[in-house]
């Protein structure tokens, strides 16, 4: 009976294959809405133009800077692509969430601070290296040096940069800090820097992927279906923001009440819809509101009250990486659940590593669903019987997860068997990727 009861609880997380093809379909739909081949509609995913127009060639040269913003780490890092291959040099640096919630002048003032802090430690002196900026939010390109915030995502909120070219907002920041010797020639989103860092080392790397903090993924798409560039010859990189999927109700019979609950007390409810079924920001929370639902059922814990468990983000995404190692030992599970004061006994552990599982799972699947409805596109765009294509990923759900890499892989074989997939992990983050969109940029030549 008991087993019926938490098959009640799961089920709605549960999606079968006719699901999924469901949400490939709409994924598609929503493309070609974004790409703005169709009037009349909103798009959620808004496809937004990179002015990215080739993945690398080799032929790239130089020294730059690179700054990577907006995943787990905020990156400074001095790139050299040369002949011989690329030396990089980076350091992490901590932004608080003060200071990310905070105002627009506090977040670029502390982005300069940074910079300069680099250029001391590796002793750059006065050298002006030309900038290539990671900036993995959702922007409305101008060009390759000018980006306009659409929105904040991923729990950002600093005021007064909405609306604005993050570009300026730098440069204000460097003139406030007195630093002259600031470049920035490009712009990129962290999907566009992953492609592009694979695919100095992979010619058939054309769609880069993040899982991590949140989700997004951007691919080369023929610009005759790009409707918001003008020109109809060769090819741009699209930056899908396909975390907005579903913001315009496409896929509210997919969301359970423990997802509506986790939205609701984002700071951007109703908004990355998509992102908050499947990024590491938020699968923890999904847990722990199951977890509570089980033990209010009895089912969990033997019903007592876990005061603990009631804290927002106390069961962070890592614990699932954790709890699903294949062979790990329940009682290694016990532990970890001790530290949420939680005693819990050999069926209790198992009980929370199925849960664990069934929200990994899903997340994996969901993103299968997006990833099989762009290698689609790009197929028939081709019009090719059989795509083979390069996915540079990166993120650490994707890259520290013991089975999510396994799970994407296998649902979109299912769901795109025409298409042979390699997925190919970055292995030096976006921050290269972003120095080889500046190479070019630097040479003057169209990308
Ligand atoms: C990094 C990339 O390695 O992965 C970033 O350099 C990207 O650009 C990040 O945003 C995504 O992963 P996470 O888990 O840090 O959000
Ligand atoms: C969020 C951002 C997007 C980014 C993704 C992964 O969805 O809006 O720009 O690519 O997170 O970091």
């Amino acid at each position: 009976a008991q087993r019926h009861e938490v098959d009640q609880v799961l089920a709605p997380l549960r999606l079968s294959r006719d699901d999924l093809k469901r949400v490939q379909g709409l994924m598609r739909r929503e493309m070609d809405l974004g790409l703005g081949q169709e009037t009349n509609a909103t798009a959620s995913v808004c496809m937004l133009p990179t002015y990215v127009r080739n993945t690398p060639d080799g032929g790239e040269q130089g020294k730059f800077l690179a700054l990577d913003l907006g995943g787990t780490n905020f990156r400074v890092l001095m790139v050299e692509v040369g002949a011989d291959g690329i030396r990089m040099a980076s350091e992490s640096y901590v932004i608080p969430t003060a200071v990310t919630q905070g105002t627009g002048e506090a977040l670029f003032n502390h982005i300069m601070e940074c910079i300069m802090d680099f250029q001391l430690k590796q002793d750059l002196g006065d050298q002006v290296l030309p900038l290539g900026f990671t900036f993995s939010f959702p922007c409305q390109q101008l060009g390759l040096d000018k980006a306009v915030l659409l929105t904040w995502t991923k729990g950002f909120s600093a005021s007064g940069c909405v609306g604005k070219d993050v570009v300026q907002l730098l440069r204000e920041a460097a003139q406030r800090k007195q630093h002259l010797g600031l470049k920035v020639v490009a712009v990129v989103n962290d999907t566009v820097g992953t492609m592009m860092s694979c695919g100095y080392d992979d010619p058939k790397c054309e769609i880069g992927l993040i899982v991590g903090t949140g989700t997004n993924a951007c691919y080369m798409e023929e610009m005759h279906n790009v409707g918001t560039v003008e020109g109809e010859q060769g090819r741009m990189c699209i930056n899908m923001e396909w975390g907005a999927f579903g913001d315009n109700g496409c896929l509210d019979d997919i969301f359970t009440d423990f997802d509506l609950v986790v939205d609701k007390k984002t700071i951007n409810p109703g908004k990355q819809r998509f992102e908050k079924l499947i990024s590491g920001m938020y699968l923890g929370e999904i847990v722990r509101h199951i977890l509570l639902a089980l033990v209010d059922k009895q089912l969990l814990f033997r019903g007592k009250p876990c005061p603990k468990l009631q804290t927002n983000d106390i069961f962070p995404t890592k614990f699932l990486s954790t709890i699903e190692i294949d062979g790990l030992g329940l009682r290694k599970v016990q532990a970890i659940l001790e530290d949420l004061e939680l005693q819990a006994s050999f069926e209790d552990s198992m009980l929370v590593r199925e849960v664990c599982q069934t929200v990994s799972k899903r997340a994996a699947q969901l993103c299968a669903a997006g990833l099989a409805a762009v290698v689609e596109k790009m197929r028939q765009n081709q019009g090719l019987d059989q795509l083979v294509v390069t996915v540079g990923v990166d993120g650490t759900l994707y890259k520290l997860h013991p089975c999510f890499s396994q799970h994407v892989q296998q649902t979109l074989k299912d769901l795109a068997p025409k298409c042979i997939v390699t997925f190919r992990q970055s292995e030096d983050g976006s921050g290269k990727g972003a120095a080889l969109v500046a190479a070019v940029a630097c040479r003057g030549v169209k990308l």
